[in-house]
């Protein structure tokens, strides 16, 4: 399996910030914010990663991770990092599309890189057999996100981007994981009235056909996103290591 991890965006919400530098770089206590995405990927056994950015920042990326020297495993072999530029932040969809070619016909692990996990993934990403699995977390501000709805069954029967009114308390988090097809369900997308690609739609194809499946995450997550939810995310990483070294 192939990770794409998604560092554009326009990163409004962190302005003025964002001004000058991508929120991605941005440190989560003693580490970049994408660090946590790329360990994660990593430590499930995904050692070929693509970066998606924007062509103003992507020299920054590479200063920051090269090819993946950084990120080793401890038996020898390193992560193998290759970058492509998102040109417009026209949405998350649009980022994936352009790793088409990278991606080729195996499947893939799309990660939006300013989320951050505590549940361990790599069984959920070991036992993928095609379709798409995307990891729902109950939060108090599903509004935010997009938002599924889970029958008494727990299998996933919508799922609404930033809905007004949402359906449930379950937002569907930074991760997906998609067979090749995933391309062809592009082919016909149009932007959402927000003027994105979304990811909601291709979601929703798969629903349709009957693919999709959910998991529950229990541990922390984070999308910092926003300051607010930025320090969290510190704080709680700080608290983390000290508790490590006591
Ligand atoms: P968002 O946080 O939804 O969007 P944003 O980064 O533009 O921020 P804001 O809403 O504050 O303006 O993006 C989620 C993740 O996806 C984030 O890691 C950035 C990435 N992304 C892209 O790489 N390309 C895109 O076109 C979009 C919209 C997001």
């Amino acid at each position: 399996m192939k990770g794409v991890i998604l560092a554009g965006g326009s990163g409004t919400r962190l302005q003025p910030v964002t001004l000058a530098t991508n929120k991605h770089l941005f440190p989560v206590y003693d580490k970049p914010v994408i660090y946590y995405a790329i360990e994660k990927l990593f430590a499930a056994g995904i050692d070929k990663i693509m970066i998606v950015t924007s062509g103003e920042h992507i020299g920054d990326f590479v200063k920051l991770l090269g090819s993946g020297q950084h990120f080793k495993r401890p038996q020898g072999g390193q992560v193998q990092i290759v970058y492509a530029i998102q040109n417009e932040p026209n949405g998350v969809a649009y980022g994936l599309y352009i790793a088409k070619e990278y991606v080729g016909t195996e499947d893939c692990a799309l990660f939006l890189g300013d989320n951050i996990f505590e549940d361990e993934i790599e069984s959920h990403i070991k036992s993928f057999s095609g379709g798409a699995r995307v990891f729902l977390k109950k939060v108090p501000d599903p509004e935010r996100f997009g938002v599924a709805t889970v029958d008494s069954s727990g299998k996933v029967t919508a799922i609404e981007e930033k809905p007004m009114k949402p359906a449930s308390d379950l937002a569907v988090t930074g991760l997906y994981l998609y067979d090749a097809t995933v391309f062809d369900k592009m082919l016909d997308q149009q932007k959402s009235a927000r003027g994105e690609y979304e990811i909601t739609y291709l979601n929703n194809k798969y629903i349709a056909e009957g693919t999709l499946d959910a998991v529950m995450l229990e541990k922390e997550w984070f999308d910092v996103g926003t300051f607010d939810s930025l320090l969290d995310a510190g704080e709680y990483m700080r608290t983390k290591k000290r508790k490590s070294k006591q």
